[in-house]
């Protein structure tokens, strides 16, 4: 029922700051209801989503339901006894809100996602595979721009609650586990994870992650994030759970935003696993700060 992740929303001081850092990122922003949002170029979605607050807290996670699939998703909401809510305040009104165990609201909205911004093959001389003829790579680097939000990490206290309720409620499948770390969450065929949840002491958000078009797209749009300020960062890489390649800069309160490119998908014969492995197969090691939950205890 559950097809994707929708949106995130962030809780932020300074909107203005906000503003800068993601369109340094590469997404274009506006204004809606108060909330500064930001779209993928080509792609009619909000995809993130800020609000003013005192301090950076994860303020909702949005959900696309397939369209139809919202009232099965009510029945099992009412089996498992998770009753509706009231959006948060500067959240849409719209879809039907729930809070998970860990007091995070959560909107599922019943809506057919946005299809991503159309980009050109990308052509490689990889293996014993020949598809790029009388074409210099490094000319041919034009679209930086992330094309849609693939998924969000959050810190969670309770691995099994939240998995309880994400999985056993709501319907994610478990893609994949870094044993008693970090739990990675399949939506059904696709992308191998569209969320999941890290172990710390208590609830906040980690990163989310956009997908740009290549490898090249990854290290050219984090430079020049970098050359307007934003050096903090770790990549470039490539993950081991999910197998994408990699760049994470810190944004201005402490939490990560992803460029991805060439993750795993996954169809409905996948089986999960636990693993006991490092985050990377290769690349720098995640900056000391990297799993810091600097969010405020709810
Ligand atoms: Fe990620």
């Amino acid at each position: 029922m559950i097809t994707g992740l929708h949106h995130y929303a962030l809780a932020v001081p300074d909107l203005g700051l906000a503003d800068t850092f993601l369109q340094g990122f590469g997404l274009e922003t506006g204004e809606r209801s108060g909330a500064l949002v930001g779209r993928c170029p080509g792609r009619d979605q909000d995809q993130v989503r800020m609000v003013e607050g005192p301090t950076k807290q994860l303020h909702h996670l949005s959900f696309s339901v397939a369209p139809g699939g919202l009232d099965a998703l009510r029945e099992r909401l009412e089996r498992a006894g998770v009753a509706a809510t009231d959006p948060p305040a500067g959240a849409p009104d719209e879809g039907v809100w729930v809070v998970d165990p860990h007091g995070t609201a959560v909107q599922l909205l019943e809506t057919e996602p946005a299809p991503a911004r159309a980009v050109p093959d990308v052509l490689h001389n990889v293996g014993g595979t020949y598809q790029r003829f009388d074409t210099p790579a490094w000319r041919n680097v034009d679209d930086v721009l992330p094309r849609r939000l693939g998924h969000c990490l959050v810190f969670t206290p309770d691995q099994a609650a939240s998995t309880a309720f994400y999985v056993d409620v709501l319907g994610f499948a478990v893609s994949d586990r870094i044993t008693g770390k970090v739990t990675f969450l399949n939506a059904g065929p696709g992308d191998h994870h569209v969320f999941g949840f890290i172990t710390s002491s208590h609830p906040g958000f980690h990163h989310a992650s956009y997908e740009v078009p290549s490898i090249d797209a990854i290290g050219v749009g984090a430079r020049r994030l970098q050359q307007t300020g934003w050096a903090k960062g770790w990549g470039l890489g490539r993950h081991t759970i999910g197998s994408n390649y990699f760049h994470y800069t810190q944004d201005p309160w402490g939490s990560w935003i992803e460029w991805f490119s060439d993750i795993d998908q996954i169809r409905d014969c996948w089986v999960p696993n636990d693993w006991d492995v490092p985050p990377h197969l290769w690349g720098t090691p995640p900056p000391e700060d990297f799993l810091t939950n600097r969010e405020p205890q709810r």
